[in-house]
């Protein structure tokens, strides 16, 4: 039996899950290709079971992970699949939004589950996770890497309660704050010359290619805020409105 694990992650939390549950299935002698959909390689129909699995924006899935599945993820015969979500707070609602698209898709949902992880949005208003709070959320991780594996393994269908009300109104939400996102770097993230190295890992690490960076950065207009760049900066050089902040570290 082998399976692939499909998975976007900004800022690592959901790569974390992802290797956790690899690891798992490894141990029960079941391999798992990993597989980064920021790859532009398509996946065939050629694996026994799917894992998908994306971090919450916005209360839902980024549109990049939902447009990937919708173009990109194979169409199947009745596969089973695993469905994960990463957010800051306890349920998520990427699993409703996009359990249709994925039945349509011949998928067979037996697991899914949104599991907390620390919050890596936590500028302005947001508040960044507390350290005990964070080392509470990563220990606990471990235990939801062996539910999700030995439940999908038993064949035992387990579909986490997400409403349908807040699920349709973050769809709603989301729609309305693309426009937000997609200039949140433009708008909001400088860089400071004096401490960056121009080592470019930003304009490299950048999932959708908005940012350039020739003598200085230049943001385009399809960020999606997921603080990759600012992640990557190895040497915390971004500001956001103007003022240095403390970056979220794995
Ligand atoms: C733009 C953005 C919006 C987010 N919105 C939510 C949210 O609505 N609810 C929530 O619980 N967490 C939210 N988060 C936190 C992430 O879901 C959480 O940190 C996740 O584990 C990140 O996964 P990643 O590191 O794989 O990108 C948001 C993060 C970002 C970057």
């Amino acid at each position: 039996m082998k399976g692939l694990i499909a998975y976007f992650s900004g800022t690592g939390n959901t790569e974390y899950v992802v290797k956790l549950v690899s690891n798992e299935f490894a141990k029960r002698n079941i391999e798992c290709e990993i597989f980064n959909i920021e790859n532009d390689k398509r996946i065939k129909d050629e694996y026994d079971f799917y894992v998908f699995a994306s971090p919450i924006h916005i209360e839902v899935f980024p549109k990049f992970f939902i447009d990937w599945l919708s173009e990109k993820a194979p169409a199947v015969d009745n596969k089973r699949c695993l469905l994960l979500s990463t957010q800051a707070s306890q349920v998520g609602y990427g699993g409703r939004q996009v359990s249709r698209l994925l039945e349509r898709k011949g998928y067979s949902i037996v697991y899914m589950r949104s599991i907390p992880m620390p919050n890596n949005y936590y500028l302005g208003k947001f508040k960044a996770t507390s350290e005990d709070k964070k080392l509470e959320m990563v220990s606990e991780v471990s235990n939801e890497a062996v539910a999700a594996v030995e439940g999908f393994l038993r064949d035992d269908v387990y579909i986490e309660k997400q409403s349908f009300y807040i699920t349709e109104l973050s769809k709603l939400v989301y729609k309305l704050y693309m426009p937000i996102l997609n200039n949140f770097a433009k708008k909001n993230l400088t860089v400071d010359y004096d401490i960056c190295i121009k080592c470019k890992k930003c304009e490299k690490g950048c999932p959708v290619n908005n940012i350039k960076f020739d003598d200085a950065i230049h943001f385009d207009k399809k960020c999606i805020a997921c603080q990759r760049c600012v992640q990557k900066c190895p040497v915390n050089a971004f500001k956001y409105k103007g003022e240095h902040f403390e970056q979220l570290r794995w």
